[in-house]
């Protein structure tokens, strides 16, 4: 069995939350290239999207190896060093605690893993997405794994009609359900249509009892207790072969959905699918961005990166999502375009409140007024 492991944290912004600075990548390969010859690591290989460092690896430890996640903490941990060294923006923004015990879980970076046994050929492809949150991918993960209008062999694959189950977290309240697809599809929906709690955490065929997808699901902010940052997601997929094919992996990005992160974690914005030199966002610190890095796996080893959406045919989505950008940016500080109270990043209503308190009257004739 091999495990994928994809872990991501931002250690620092060049230029204020837009980029990783090349130095941070650098000691990242360097690190990363000591594991693989160390016998850690099968094969490793460094990436960005935004201002996040992802390290997408493979080994044989499975998913939640303290040695795994050990090593990508120190990585980020050198990182931030860099980022304290050149005076970068956030120096250590996801590192919550000084130090490692054990796993990752609920200490800042966020990792999607996934276990598998190699297919005698295996295409995977790793996702990485800033200035959003993982419910970003509720949307096209429904749609490669239960909409037959974006996956045609959901209806003409014999091995995928039977469908898939999607495994749900709470964020808010910590559990989990599965949801039988295509009969539950609309119990499903009325979930995951709420994506800031409800977050698809991992897709298995039913057919080939397989898992085709998992996500990282971390909520930084509801880690850390206040601000500290969009908990910007990763995302692995499986395909061919009984799960949808590469195409139909990517086609749901051409929508370009609207996702709740952008400009202080606190807007809903389109998800523009970049190349990965054009994983920058620095319009409103946006509009948000994903990247998509197809791998074909091979023996343990991940081989070179193919950036997927460096194709001319994902134009018209990126077109779409500067026109969706405009049209939002001119609602300013309103909803939809800033997020509902209740999900806001960061806000000023509770000290507001607290000085307005006295001011609020009763509205003539009601009978009674809220805090008054
Ligand atoms: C969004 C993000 C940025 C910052 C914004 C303000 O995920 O990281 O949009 O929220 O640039 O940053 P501070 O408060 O650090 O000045
Ligand atoms: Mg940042
Ligand atoms: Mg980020």
């Amino acid at each position: 069995m091999a495990t994928l492991s994809i872990i991501k944290a931002d250690t620092g912004g060049w230029v204020g939350h837009s980029a990783v600075h090349p130095e941070q990548l650098a000691t990242a390969k360097v690190r990363a290239e000591e594991a693989v010859s160390e016998g850690l690591l099968m094969d490793a290989h460094v990436a960005s999207c935004g201002d996040d460092l992802a390290l997408v690896m493979s080994h044989r430890l499975g998913p939640d190896h303290p040695d795994v996640h050990g090593f990508a903490y120190r990585v980020f941990q050198e990182t931030t060093a860099v980022a304290q060294r050149l005076g970068l923006y956030g120096a250590g923004q996801d590192l919550l605690s000084d130090a490692f015990s054990g796993n990752l879980r609920g200490m800042g970076p966020g990792y999607a893993e996934l276990e598998l046994e190699e297919r005698p050929s295996e295409p995977v492809l790793c996702f990485l997405a800033d200035k959003t949150e993982p419910g970003a991918w509720n949307l096209p993960l429904y749609k490669m794994f239960a909409d037959p209008f974006n996956t045609a062999g959901l209806v003409i694959d014999s091995k995928m009609h039977a469908g898939f189950v999607f495994e749900v977290f709470d964020l808010y309240e910590e559990k989990r359900i599965e949801f039988r697809c295509s009969e539950e599809s609309y119990d499903l929906l009325m979930y995951i249509g709420a994506p800031a709690r409800y977050v698809i955490h991992s897709v298995t065929s039913r057919a080939l009892g397989i898992t085709a997808a998992a996500t990282s699901t971390q909520r930084l902010s509801l880690i850390a207790g206040k601000y500290v940052g969009k908990d910007d997601p990763v995302m692995i997929v499986r395909a061919q072969s009984g799960l949808p094919a590469v195409g139909e992996i990517l086609e749901p990005f051409t929508l370009a959905h609207t996702v709740a992160g952008c400009m202080r974690g606190s807007h809903h914005a389109p998800l523009m699918p970049v190349a990965a030199d054009q994983a920058h966002p620095s319009r409103f610190d946006g509009p948000p961005r994903v990247v998509a890095l197809g791998f074909q796996l091979h023996e343990g080893m991940l081989g070179m990166p193919r950036d997927l959406f460096a194709d001319p045919s994902f134009d018209t989505a990126r077109s779409t999502a500067n026109t969706v950008m405009d049209y939002l940016r001119r609602h300013g500080p309103f909803e939809p375009h800033r997020l509902p109270l209740e999900d806001l990043e960061y806000t000023t209503m509770h000290d507001l409140e607290a000085v307005l308190a006295r001011r609020w009257q009763p509205i003539p004739g009601a009978k009674k007024a809220a805090g008054v």
